[in-house]
């Protein structure tokens, strides 16, 4: 059976400033996917959130970039918008960049990871969602579970693994995509991953099997709108299990917090702490960057689920880490490397100090 898993997330409106969302919000997108289960549109939904992001989980059989389900998405953001609207929660709307649907959500401001594939005997599916980060964020964990062998011992050791993975790398500023195998060609792929503010990967297939094993959302919110509106807080899909990673492999990467854009205003670095979605709630100087992930498994594209896969004490240490790195990041205040190189920043005042200043620079002998 061929099920399309869709990913739609927007921030339409935070509670409290951009820390989280107001339960109300939730309960009016359950109140707007409900009739499309009931007329079949969709086989079944889950809407969650993280941070201040609604997230609408959605299985059906219309493929990827199908406008009805797109509409579908974009009516319900507008509909928590108005919502977030009359109860004046901070930033309605925000990522709503468009007036009206124009055929898909794609490029008006809504974050999307969709795959299709033939549901298996069984399939465990985990969602990731992350708030206060930018979509080059899941480039490191991606290499780790599908081509880092420290991490992913079934690249080792199971037959149907062995043969590797390819990595679909989109370059979000140049328009531009290219495939590369892994692992024969990590080394040309890892200058590209490592530089995830204009390179990300968009999705990962099995080689042997040609079938899709992740797909995360690129969109980058400043490069449509040309101006900050918040942060793109992506979201990524990734199966598991039997020739695919399993379930701990997938989770394994966020043992090890690693630092990413996308704290406070958009313009610093910071650790990914994976969290329950209890604590994706980013409240210390807007963060630290967050990531919880809903596991899932489906049944003839039923979404049973889902289990809150960080709210595990064997990810205490890491959140800890996360701590200590976010203490020693917030130490450099205004100083790189916790504040953006001037080019990545969000927000400036660059421009108006150096106009200010114009007269006072002189040429150095
Ligand atoms: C939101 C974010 C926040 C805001 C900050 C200022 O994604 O990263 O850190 O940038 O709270 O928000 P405004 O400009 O809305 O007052
Ligand atoms: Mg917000
Ligand atoms: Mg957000």
């Amino acid at each position: 059976m061929d099920i399309t898993l869709s990913v739609i997330k927007a921030d339409i409106g935070g509670y409290v400033g951009h820390s989280s969302m107001h339960p109300a919000l939730i309960e009016k997108g359950q109140e707007c996917l409900e009739p499309a289960k009931r007329d079949g549109l969709l086989i079944d939904f889950h809407v969650t959130r993280a941070g201040d992001d609604l997230q609408l989980i959605m299985t059906h059989q219309n493929g990827v970039d199908n406008e009805q389900i797109h509409r579908l998405a974009w009516d319900t953001f507008e509909a928590g918008t108005k919502l977030a609207r009359e109860m004046k929660l901070y930033g309605a709307g925000q990522d709503l960049l468009a007036d009206a649907f124009a055929g898909t959500v794609k490029g008006m401001g809504p974050g999307v990871a969709e795959m299709t594939f033939t549901e298996r005997a069984s399939e465990p599916v985990l969602i990731f969602m992350a708030d206060k980060t930018a979509s080059g964020a899941w480039n490191l964990p991606l290499y780790k579970i599908f081509a880092d062998p420290f991490n992913t011992i079934g690249l080792v050791i199971a037959e149907n693994m062995h043969k590797g993975f390819s990595f679909e790398v989109h370059d979000v500023k140049g328009h531009k995509k290219i495939t590369f195998n892994a692992p024969e060609e990590i080394y040309d792929m890892l200058i590209f991953l490592g530089t995830p503010s204009r390179y990300a990967v968009k999705a990962v297939y099995h080689r042997e099997m040609n079938d899709v094993a992740a797909v995360s959302s690129t969109q980058r919110l400043s490069l449509i709108a040309g101006r900050y509106v918040g942060k793109d807080d992506p979201v990524c899909i990734v199966r598991s299990q039997g020739y695919l990673p399993a379930v701990g492999e997938v989770l394994e990467p966020f043992t090890q917090p690693h630092i990413v854009e996308g704290w406070m205003r958009g313009s610093h670095h910071g650790p990914l702490m994976p969290v329950s979605l209890r604590d994706c709630n980013p409240s210390r100087f807007d963060g630290p960057p967050r990531v919880w992930a809903a596991g899932f498994q489906l049944c003839n594209g039923k979404l049973i689920g889902p289990r809150d896969m960080f709210d595990d004490p064997s990810f205490d240490e890491a959140r800890r880490r996360a701590n200590v790195l976010a203490d020693w990041l917030r130490m450099h205040g205004p100083f790189e490397p916790h504040r953006l190189p001037l080019e990545e920043m969000e927000y400036t005042t660059m421009p108006q100090v150096m106009k200010k200043l114009e007269g006072r620079f002189t040429e150095l002998e």
